[in-house]
Formats: C-alpha cells, structure tokens, sequence
C-alpha cells in the first residue's frame, strides 16, 4: 500500500521503516529540511536500535524516501498517519498546536474525489479524533476522508521489534472503509487487532501509560516499605509478579519512571480528567511517589557521606533508561543536577547519552565527563549508578573498586548482586533491600 507519515520523530521514523520493511511505499513528511536533508544523505538523526540498517535499507528498495511536501505525501498515499509532538503545557495539559497544524495541511492537500484515511498516531486526548475530522471539514468541505485513531505503544530502544511484532493494534474507526484499509495496512504484522470507536481507542493509549507507571510507584512505594522493614523488594516484586494476574514487568523499584512519555502522558490524564469533571486523584499519588523516590535516594547518600559539597562522585547513566540516547526527563540528569546543586563534584559516563546532554545543556559546564566507566570511577569517594546499561554489569568491579578513593556504592537501578558486591568489598545501597556494610 502507498502510506504517508507526516512527522519523522522517534515514532514517525520508525513506523515508516517498519511500515517498508513489510512491503508497503512509505513516504516520510517532516517541516523539519535539515532533518530531512539528514535522511536523504543517509543519516539517522536518532539513536535506536535495529534502525539505521531497516532505514538504509528500505530507502535502497525505493519504498522508503523523504520529502518536506505534505502535498506530496498526501497526493501519493491511500493512508495518512499523524506522528507529531503533543508537547505538555506548563498545567500538564496537551498543547495540540502541531496536530491542529497538520490537520490543516493535509485539509489543503486533499482533493475532491480522492478518499484518505487520516490516521493519529501521536498520543491525544480523547476526543482529538472529532476535533481533526472538524477541522478537516471546515476548510475543505468537499474532502472524501475517515479520521482513524491508531496509538503507538512502541518503546524507545526496542522501538523496532515492538513495532514488528506487536502485542496488538489498536484502530479506532467506526467507519467499515477505514477498518478495511487499516486491516490491510496491518495484516503483515499478524497480530491482534482491536477495533474501537475512535474516542475509546485514543482513552486505551493514556490509560496504560498511567497504569504503568501505576505499576511502577506501586512497587517504588513498596521499596520504602522494605527499607522500613528490612524486606528485600526484589523477592518481593518476584512473589507478586509470579502471580500471572499482575506479571513481573514493570515491577523494577528505582529511581523511578522518566522519558518523554510516561511523566508527559500521567500529567496529561491528570489534566483529561480534571477537564472532563472527573478527577482521577490516583495518579496525583503516583506523580508523588514517583518524585519522592530521588529525595529518598539522595538522603541515603547524605546519611553515609554526611556532606555532599567537595564529595567526589561517580555517576554511570544519564539516559531515563538503557539502549538510547534520550537523556530527556531523565531522573539521572535530575540526580546529576540535584548532587551539583548540593556542591559534589560529579563526573559522569553513559554510553550513548553524553553528547546530547551536552548539547542541550541538560547538565552544567562543571560536570565532567569520562571516556569510560572507570575513568569516572576514579578517585570517587561514591559510585552512583543510575541507568542499567548492560555495560556497567559487564565491567571489572575489582578493579573499579580499587580506582575508588572509597568504596561506596549507590545503586538507583537495583542492578548488582548485593551479596556480590559485599564480597568484592564494597558498602553497597540499592533501592529497598538492606544495606551490606
Ligand atoms: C513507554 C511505554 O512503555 C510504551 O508502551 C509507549 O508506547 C511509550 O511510553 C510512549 O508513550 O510512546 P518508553 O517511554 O520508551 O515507553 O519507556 P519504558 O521502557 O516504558 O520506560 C519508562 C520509564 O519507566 C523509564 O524511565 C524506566 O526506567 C522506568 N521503569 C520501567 C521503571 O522504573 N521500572 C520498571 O519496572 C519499568
């Protein structure tokens, strides 16, 4: 099928190679030309896994391939799929600017006798679908359209192989047209569809980002309780998770949840509901949590180093979580800023993160910044580990600890084997389980 992606963010672009990889013409649409010109000279503006190599070599089959041209994009696709930002507004509420924008455009692109299937991709309120399809109708009253809502449930860093092999698509659409042509869209991914009116499925895409994170403060809070109590939350998180009515994923306790979507998309069914005269007080709880789990972390800090100002500390991890380079809303860089404010000296390594953090100065000039993890371990008088990168399992701990002025550790991630860093001689602190002096 010929499709169009208007937007070539994290989700865009990855849709759009997914969408070619299984045979569909996709052309790719962002206003954005130095990003476009970057995609036409082969570059991958964004760090994901798998993409670089889908990318290159769908545009070599020519059924990939980028424009700026919304018309362009339009006129040569059956299918139309909206992937642009919804930024949050300072009150948590969604700002619907470049989504109302696009509706615009593709309004003037759409020509008489030509029907499209406009399809939202990007995260909205319920409702938005309405909106759109007015939108569309009020500037071009003559357009021949269906307005399906298709949220995207991938995951950044394993965006590729969530998009490939989905748990299930969600296609809300109470138009028999649009069902068919987004069944067809669809049918080489083999995998459950759902079909929905549009305001329900546009619901399904904030209601289990909030219950993840739900999911995720139940167990932070839990953690406290541990700590309190001398359990350890691993086991705990195990012998609840074994019970297939909740499962284990996303019972990882932690510094807790980061990234452009999950605090974004809490915030904005906090504002949904508010809006819609139904408060949903249960999130503002999980907002708290959520921001206490830091303020709990860095006591623990404070109760062993006593002062932070001068202390000279380690810091493995900037991204908000392992396998990107996404360093926004990141609670590392929180943790970074929060120990600079306190006047430690902070030196810091990620491996993939460090250049963007620098480049949209999301940590101040007097952080420095190692080459590897040892370099940054060196001297330190606590080692922080705050993003569970595979390569800070993989490194030699002996010899870390024998670089470390003193051999504190400080593990946000639960990510080391307590009993195992006892042994190597470490005093070691994770996150709800019992300290091993
Ligand atoms: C999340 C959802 O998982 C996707 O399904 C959704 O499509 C996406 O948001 C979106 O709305 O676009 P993502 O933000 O890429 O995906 O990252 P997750 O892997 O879900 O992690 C989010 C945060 O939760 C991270 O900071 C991670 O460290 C934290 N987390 C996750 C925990 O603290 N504990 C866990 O057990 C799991």
């Amino acid at each position: 099928m010929d499709l169009c992606i208007i937007g070539s963010g994290y989700v865009g672009l990855v849709t759009g190679a997914c969408f070619a990889e299984v045979g569909h013409h996709v052309i790719c649409v962002d206003n954005d030309q130095r990003k476009v010109d970057m995609l036409l000279a082969g570059k991958i503006p964004i760090y994901e896994p798998g993409l670089d190599e889908l990318v290159h070599r769908n545009v070599g089959a020519k059924r990939l391939r980028f424009t700026t041209s919304t018309q362009e994009g339009v006129d040569a696709s059956q299918v139309v799929f909206i992937a642009v930002p919804t930024p949050p507004q300072p009150d948590g509420s969604v700002d619907m600017t470049f989504i109302e924008k696009v509706a615009r455009e593709i309004s003037s692109a759409l020509k008489p006798g030509q029907y499209r299937v406009i399809v939202d991709k990007s995260t909205v309120p319920v409702n938005t679908g309405e909106r759109v399809a007015a939108t569309i109708r009020r500037y071009n009253p003559a357009a021949e359209f269906d307005v399906v809502s298709n949220p995207e449930f991938l995951r950044e860093g394993c965006a590729v192989p969530d998009l490939m092999k989905p748990d299930r698509i969600v296609v809300g659409t109470s138009s028999a047209r649009a069902t068919d042509v987004m069944q067809r869209v669809y049918a080489p991914f083999k995998a459950p569809v759902l079909v929905t009116d549009v305001n329900s499925a546009e619901l399904i895409k904030h209601a289990a980002n909030s219950f993840l994170s739900l999911k995720i403060s139940y167990i932070n809070a839990v953690s406290a309780i541990c700590e309190a109590s001398g359990a350890d939350v691993e086991l705990v998180a195990d012998g609840i998770g074994m019970d297939r009515r909740i499962g284990r994923q996303f019972l990882n306790a932690g510094l807790g949840y980061g990234g452009s979507c999950f605090p974004k998309d809490v915030k904005a069914f906090i504002a949904i509901a508010d809006e819609l005269g139904v408060p949903f007080t249960l999130l503002k709880e999980v907002e708290r949590i959520n921001a206490t789990q830091l303020d709990r972390f860095l006591k623990k800090l404070r109760d062993s180093l006593w002062v932070l100002r001068e202390k000279k500390i380690a810091v493995w991890g900037l991204t908000f979580k392992p396998d990107t380079d996404d360093v926004r809303n990141s609670l590392a860089i929180d943790l970074v800023n929060r120990l600079v404010a306190e006047g430690a000296h902070v030196t810091a390594y990620d491996p993939k993160g460090m250049e963007k953090a620098i480049e949209w100065k999301l940590i101040p000039s007097s952080v420095k910044l190692a080459k590897t993890p040892l370099e940054a371990a060196t001297g330190a008088e606590a080692l922080v580990l705050a993003t569970e990168w595979k390569e800070f399992v993989n490194q030699d701990l002996a010899a870390v600890k024998v670089a470390m002025h003193t051999p504190l550790v400080f593990d946000g991630r639960n990510l080391f084997d307590p009993a195992t860093m006892k042994q190597l001689g470490f005093q070691y602190y994770g996150i709800g389980r019992q300290a091993a002096k």
